[in-house]
């Protein structure tokens, strides 16, 4: 048996070890982080639903009516009027002849990839996907097959030999840690090709691409045809939980066989409620949509102004790579003294060598606010000289990947 303290030692000694920091208001724009306002660059409350007054209000009116919990799994006595509306709402939002909620976005992960891939095929994943889809690979006991980021040529020849095994291509829509987009028609016509089906993530691409936020999928303007669609619920939508969109056939399988859906409890009422009166927002007032990505490109910008590499986002989420873990704390840390707080995202979560600021904006920062965080991320990655202009730091891990392969 390992030794709990040793174990945490190593961790501290790689400059991974992690500890929880403590908001004391709502996820706006600024928070009380440690007990100090700071200014929030790295939630995933896109649109700053998740503190709307109407959110809020019906996440109180759905537990007045329908209770604090839904007291037992779907399958059991858990399935109630609400689950359902949700769900018919997802599904048309998304195009989709049906949609099913799962308990997370992990969850959704999980059970889904697990459902569609199985032994003795193989499943396609995106070295960059996200760790929800990775173990829901690895948990399929399907064959995996990780095609190097975004690269066509690989997948491509990945296909080829596996013959007719080939059963499911996963990636993010936007990729959570880089802010690039997936080339998704490029992988649903290999999909197609080779006989297998194309599952998209759109965590992170609902409310901030596609007519209306609809997602990367509707950009591409493939709703209804890439065969699976995962969304969440608590990122722009400012709730918990998640969906799978499907054929109703493919969603009937899920709802017979997939783990996290039969084994665990319904999402509980408030969720359900501040989710469709999120969505109802969204319909209503698509300004938002517009307004988070043109901050996106101001924080871009502003950022580039500062001699920062932001790789080849295009969206909300904005990556500054610094490299090893211990000078991407530093800077995180150093910011926070300027009273800004853009997480230091570390190993495992990206990979080694790519440890990062991953900043993202919100529909509600102001512009000057953003110019004001990347001014100082800017100042304190020149004081601790993390980001020499030119050097081999500043490279994105797009390429850094692809020049390592
Ligand atoms: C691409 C992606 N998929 C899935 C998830 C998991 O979603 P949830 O937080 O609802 O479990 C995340 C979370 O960050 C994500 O980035």
């Amino acid at each position: 048996m390992s030794d709990v303290a040793d174990r945490l030692e190593d961790l501290r000694r790689a400059g991974l070890y992690r500890r929880l920091r403590l908001i004391e208001s709502p996820q706006g724009p600024r928070v009380t982080l440690d007990g100090a306002e700071v200014l929030l660059v790295c939630s995933n409350n896109y649109l700053g639903l998740a503190d709307h007054p109407r959110v809020r209000q019906a996440a109180a009116d759905a537990a007045e009516r329908f209770g604090a919990g839904a007291g037992a799994s779907r399958l059991v006595s858990g399935n109630m009027s609400l689950h359902g509306k949700l769900e018919e709402r997802l599904a048309a939002f998304s195009g989709y002849e049906a949609a099913l909620l799962f308990g997370s976005g992990y969850l959704a992960n999980l059970g889904t990839i697990a459902v569609l891939a199985g032994r003795g095929e193989r499943v396609f994943s995106d070295e960059l996907n996200h760790a929800s889809i990775i173990d829901g690979c690895r948990i399929s006991h399907a064959e995996r097959f990780i095609y190097r980021h975004a690269d066509l040529e690989h997948l491509s020849w990945g296909l080829r030999k596996a013959g007719g095994e080939g059963a499911l291509i996963v990636t993010d829509a936007v990729f959570s840690m880089d802010g690039d987009v997936a080339p998704i028609a490029e992988l649903l016509d290999l999909a197609r090709r080779h006989g297998c089906r194309l599952m998209v993530d759109e965590a992170h691409a609902t409310g901030a691409l596609g007519p209306g936020g609809r997602g990367a999928v509707a950009e591409a303007g493939l709703s209804g045809e890439v065969d699976v669609v995962v969304g969440t619920l608590g990122k722009t939508l400012g709730s918990y939980g998640a969906y799978v969109c499907a054929s109703a056939k493919v969603v009937d399988l899920l709802i017979n066989t997939a783990r996290p859906f039969i084994f665990s409890t319904a999402l509980p009422p408030p969720t359900i409620g501040a989710a469709l009166a999120a969505l109802s927002l969204l319909d209503g007032q698509p300004g938002m949509v517009e307004q988070l990505r043109r901050n996106g490109a101001i924080l871009r910008d502003a950022l580039a102004g500062q001699g920062l590499d932001v790789g080849a986002s295009r969206t909300q989420i904005v990556p500054v790579v610094v490299g090893d873990a211990r000078p991407a704390t530093a800077l995180c840390e150093r910011a926070l003294e300027g009273h800004v707080f853009a997480q230091a995202i570390r190993p495992p979560t990206v990979p080694e060598g790519t440890s990062r600021l991953r900043l993202s904006v919100m529909a509600n920062h102001r512009a000057d606010e953003l110019c004001a965080a990347a001014a100082v991320i800017g100042q304190a990655a020149e004081e601790l000289d993390i980001v020499a202009r030119g050097s081999e730091q500043r490279i994105s891990p797009v390429s850094r990947l692809r020049r390592a392969a």
